[in-house]
């Protein structure tokens, strides 16, 4: 062998290695992108039926698994872009699960359930409010890019926190409140206020979210409804509902405090400094803080061209 086919074969592992290291790295970095929104607990979608349908995926879990060495996209072919709503092309044959025998072996369960372990969300909220006699836990359906988004907030605030007419309440502050006997599939996320020790700690099951109070002489006084409750119940129970006069006079009493579509609060109002909530005062930890001030928004949601419905910026 003379010297220049030395120097070749060199160059070309160096080129082989090079692009097996190249190779590596893409599967790194597109897990992290894929894992970058979809690793948040409570990720979770409305469909038309009113079945959920759970868009976490827990990296640590996912990497454990027994397709944790794979990326996403060795399966998930149809997602090639940003935003990818009903992206639901798969593929689990090439290269991997070939033989008719093998092939034999997925049943439509053991797709449906490849990321189970993988996947947290509240699967029980007994909260008081009326408006859960109406709405599920994970209510919004609407807007593909920000639903699923809105839905996981539910398990930090109630609902109030972001639908109250606030035009109404100039005055109004956040507190904590807590909601015992949450029940959790996966593992337990959120927070838990320990009003002992003032600050927040991971739930088991007592789950806290931030509400909106007023404080006026020394009384806080929650700005959410739970007198109505067994009103609301009744009223869902009897035929009455089937009246579509007396559902929308039902709508109007029980939307009277909230703000329509247009002032509802979202994204970036709360994650910055000087937002709608002032986390350190509700007892996140200062690292916490900055995490919660410090999120990219733009990165996670504004890739989406129709994210904000642009009256709701006025
Ligand atoms: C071995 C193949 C495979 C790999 C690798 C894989 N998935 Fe999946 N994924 C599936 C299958 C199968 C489904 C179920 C599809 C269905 O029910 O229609 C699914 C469903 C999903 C869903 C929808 C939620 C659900 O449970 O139906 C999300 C979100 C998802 N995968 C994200 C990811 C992410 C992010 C990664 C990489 C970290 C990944 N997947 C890696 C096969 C895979
Ligand atoms: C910028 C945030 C973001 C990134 C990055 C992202 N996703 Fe998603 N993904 C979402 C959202 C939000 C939804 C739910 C959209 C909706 O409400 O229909 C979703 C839905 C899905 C679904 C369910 C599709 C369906 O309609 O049933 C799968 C599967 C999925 N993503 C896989 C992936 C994979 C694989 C990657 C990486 C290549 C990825 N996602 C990257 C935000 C993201
Ligand atoms: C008596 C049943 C009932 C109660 C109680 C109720 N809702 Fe509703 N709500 C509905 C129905 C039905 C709709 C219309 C269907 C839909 O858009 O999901 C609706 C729609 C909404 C909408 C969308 C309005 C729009 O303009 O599109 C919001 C926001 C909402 N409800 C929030 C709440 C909140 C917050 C509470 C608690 C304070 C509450 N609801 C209590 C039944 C109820
Ligand atoms: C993080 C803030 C936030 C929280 C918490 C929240 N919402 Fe919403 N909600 C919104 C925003 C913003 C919209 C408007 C979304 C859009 O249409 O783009 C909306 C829209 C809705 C709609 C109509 C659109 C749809 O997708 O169906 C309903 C119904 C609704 N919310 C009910 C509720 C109920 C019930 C709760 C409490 C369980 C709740 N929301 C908690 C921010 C929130
Ligand atoms: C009313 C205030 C409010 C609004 C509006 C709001 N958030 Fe949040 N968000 C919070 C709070 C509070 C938490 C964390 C609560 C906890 O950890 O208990 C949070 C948590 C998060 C997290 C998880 C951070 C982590 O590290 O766990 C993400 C991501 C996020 N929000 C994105 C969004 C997006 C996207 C929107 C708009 C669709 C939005 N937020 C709107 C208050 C808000």
């Amino acid at each position: 062998m003379d010297m220049n086919n030395h120097r070749l074969t060199i160059s070309f592992c160096l080129i082989l290695c090079f692009n097996l290291l190249i190779d590596r790295l893409a599967i790194a970095i597109e897990d992290t992108a894929c894992l970058f929104c979809h690793q948040y607990p409570g990720l979770v979608r409305l469909e038309q039926d009113e079945s959920i349908k759970i868009l976490h995926i827990d990296p640590e879990r996912y990497q454990n698994s027994a397709h944790g060495k794979f990326g996403c996209t060795d399966c998930h072919k149809g997602i090639k872009k940003i935003p990818h709503a009903n992206a639901t092309q798969l593929n689990c044959q090439s290269g991997c699960h070939q033989s008719e025998s093998k092939q034999a072996l997925f049943s439509r369960e053991s797709l449906d359930s490849i990321h189970q372990d993988q996947q947290s969300y509240i699967s029980r909220m007994e909260d008081q409010t009326t408006c859960k006699v109406c709405h599920p836990v994970y209510p919004h359906s609407k807007q593909p890019f920000t639903r699923t988004w809105l839905n996981m907030h539910t398990s930090y605030l109630i609902c109030e926190t972001c639908h109250l007419n606030k035009e109404e309440y100039p005055e109004v502050t956040y507190q904590w409140i807590t909601t015992r006997h949450v029940e959790f599939q996966g593992e337990s996320f959120g927070s838990y206020f320990d009003p002992d020790k003032k600050h927040t700690a991971r739930p088991e099951t007592s789950l806290s979210r931030i509400i909106p109070v007023l404080r006026t002489n020394g009384v806080t006084r929650p700005l959410i409804n739970i007198d109505d409750t067994e009103k609301a119940k009744e009223f869902m129970a009897s035929g009455a509902v089937a009246d579509p006069a007396n559902m929308e006079l039902a709508m109007n009493y029980y939307h009277q405090h909230i703000g329509k579509m247009n002032v509802a609060t979202v994204c970036d109002n709360c994650h910055t400094t000087d937002g709608l909530l002032n986390f350190r005062n509700l007892g996140f930890t200062d690292a916490r803080t900055k995490v919660l001030i410090n999120i990219n928004i733009n990165s996670i949601v504004q890739r989406y061209e129709n994210f904000y419905i642009p009256e709701m910026l006025k």
